[in-house]
């Protein structure tokens, strides 16, 4: 999706996200948080925070930097952080995934939590997510990605020119995603209602 799409597709859905999408989604978060909830002190970037509904997931010693390009999904984010007092979010950033300001290698992991099938151009994305993860780090995504067969794969197929309007790309195989985003799978489940999303845990290779 282009940026301007994003930006116009999100700022509709943020104040009804957490009531559409927090239930709906909310199994795939707690099995990718706890990947990465396993170990002390770690220091996460969640690209596409969004409202932040994974946030209050992450152990009492994370330090957790969460970003987005949209500023209402953003405003909601930082609203549960103050209500919540979630001390082990250290930041809520304004910033494009495909364009990262951090440093080379400075994160132990990063999540990207329904969010691969938004940005413009994995390439990019994976390119930059790769760069500001350390050697070895994980990388944790969660996604639909497109059904081989069946009638779900039609009506992928049919909501393939409306990605923009309704604000990710339904037809998105994960062989491209994999091939254009560079990332190693280590591990691969299927999440959420019907098993319809798929959980990737990937190490990070330099
Ligand atoms: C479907 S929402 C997912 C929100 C949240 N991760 C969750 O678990 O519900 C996708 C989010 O990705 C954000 N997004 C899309 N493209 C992005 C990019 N290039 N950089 C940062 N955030 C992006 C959107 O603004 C939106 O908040």
């Amino acid at each position: 999706m282009e940026l301007h799409e994003t930006l116009r597709a999100y700022r509709r859905y943020a104040g009804v996200y957490d009531v559409a999408f927090g239930a709906l989604f909310a199994s795939g978060r707690r099995e990718a948080v706890r990947r990465v909830n396993d170990r002390p002190r770690q220091r996460v970037l969640e690209v596409g925070v969004g409202t932040g509904l994974s946030l209050p997931l992450f152990r009492a010693d994370a330090r957790v930097t969460g970003i987005d390009v949209s500023p209402e999904m953003l405003a909601k984010a930082r609203e549960k952080v103050a209500r919540l007092k979630l001390a082990q979010v250290e930041a809520i950033l304004e910033a494009d995934a495909e364009r990262l300001d951090f440093a080379d290698d400075g994160f132990d992991a990063v999540l990207a939590l329904y969010v691969v099938s938004v940005v413009s151009d994995p390439a990019r994305f994976g390119a930059e997510v790769r760069r500001v993860c350390k050697p070895g780090g994980r990388i944790v995504i969660v996604n639909h990605f497109s059904s081989e067969q069946g009638p779900m794969r039609r009506v992928e197929r049919a909501l393939a020119p409306f990605a923009g309007r309704v604000g990710f790309h339904a037809d998105f195989p994960l062989d491209r995603f994999l091939r254009e985003s560079g990332f190693r799978v280590a591990e691969r489940k299927p999440v959420n209602l019907f098993g319809y999303w798929t959980l990737l845990v990937c190490v990070n290779e330099k």
